[in-house]
């Protein structure tokens, strides 16, 4: 299959909406990562995000939509989520709700949970993607499973050239992590850290959040531990670079990238991944990793870069 790559124009996307509608896969940029989208209907379409990642079936997809009234036509709402969808969508925020019988959803998309990831997505192409082919789009990050999430197209292309039908070339995603994932049962928990930091969560409904514990695999089914890894090797919290080693610094520190020389977390989210393809494209032996505060959206950054760094199944340990 030839993977097309169209522009950021309105001839880029009538012809994404198209592939979408005929049951075709597209990835497509949001403010977060890229994701890989498919009609969230269709059975076989849904199939195909699953083959093209290599992705386990018991792992959900997150559906988007483009407003809130779309939303509640798949999920049981709640007086919660209308606190939360108001304040922070569009933007980094899914919530997880009770999937509605008749949703018309493919059973794939929640691999048959009774609940529904979903978010509407800031990104203005997406937006635009969305409100064009007017129906529900499943989409998980458009990279190869378990590995680096995409924040280019580029980063999309090395990964799965010829195993889907188009990319929209919408330049780098401005959060540059994955959205931060709410359930909404009996407390609000958050599943997986995200873009958007959790204290922000906790001032807009006056509550404290509860984790989600790793203990508890059903509730973040996708939460592998060994995630995001780059081929080469990660060592973190490193004050400097060993001998065979790239330093990935953070803060004022003699570096051969580094996140955010100022020490600021949201600049260092946007860099993380696109510096992360870059070291690993360079192939070194491993790639040393500065010390991140655990604040903010440091929260997930050392979230995904401790998965990163987590070791790996026996196959995959020879690159
Ligand atoms: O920012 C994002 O969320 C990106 C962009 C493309 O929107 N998407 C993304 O999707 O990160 P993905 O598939 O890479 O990660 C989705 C996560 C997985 O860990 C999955 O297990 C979890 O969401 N998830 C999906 N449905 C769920 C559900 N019903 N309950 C709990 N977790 C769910
Ligand atoms: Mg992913």
């Amino acid at each position: 299959m030839q993977t097309a790559q169209l522009p950021a124009t309105p001839q880029g996307l009538a012809a994404a909406s198209k592939v979408l509608a005929q049951g075709g896969l597209v990835a497509f940029p949001t403010e977060t990562v890229y994701g890989l989208g498919a009609d969230a209907r269709n059975d076989h379409a849904v199939a195909r995000i699953f083959a093209a990642k290599g992705r386990p079936s018991f792992n959900p997809l997150i559906v988007h939509v483009s407003s809130i009234s779309a939303a509640k036509s798949l999920v049981m709402w709640t007086a919660v989520a209308t606190k939360l969808a108001t304040q922070f969508w569009p933007g980094p925020m899914t919530l997880v709700l009770p999937l509605k019988p008749d949703s018309g959803l493919s059973p794939l998309v929640t691999a048959n949970l009774p609940s529904l990831a979903i978010r509407v997505p800031a990104n203005p192409l997406a937006q635009d993607l969305l409100r064009q082919f007017d129906g529900p789009v499943a989409a998980p990050s458009a990279n190869p499973s378990g590995r680096i999430s995409p924040t280019t197209a580029r980063h999309v292309i090395r990964g799965l050239n010829g195993q889907i039908d188009a990319v929209i070339d919408g330049g780098n995603c401005a959060v540059g992590l994955e959205s931060t994932i709410i359930g909404l049962g009996e407390t609000p928990t958050v599943l997986r850290p995200g873009g958007l930091a959790s204290d922000a969560i906790e001032a807009c409904l006056g509550q404290r959040l509860t984790h989600h514990q790793s203990s508890d695999p059903l509730n973040a089914p996708g939460q592998m531990r060994s995630h995001y890894a780059p081929t080469a090797r990660l060592r973190l919290n490193a004050k400097s670079a060993r001998s065979g080693e790239v330093l990935l610094g953070f803060g004022a520190v003699t570096a051969d990238m580094n996140l955010s020389p100022d020490g600021d977390l949201v600049e260092a989210a946007a860099n993380l991944f696109g510096h992360l393809h870059t070291l690993d494209t360079a192939t070194p032996a491993r790639i040393a990793v500065s010390p991140i505060p655990n604040t903010g959206l440091g929260l997930a950054i050392n979230d995904r870069l401790q998965r990163a760094a987590a070791p790996r199944p026996e196959s995959d340990v020879a690159r």
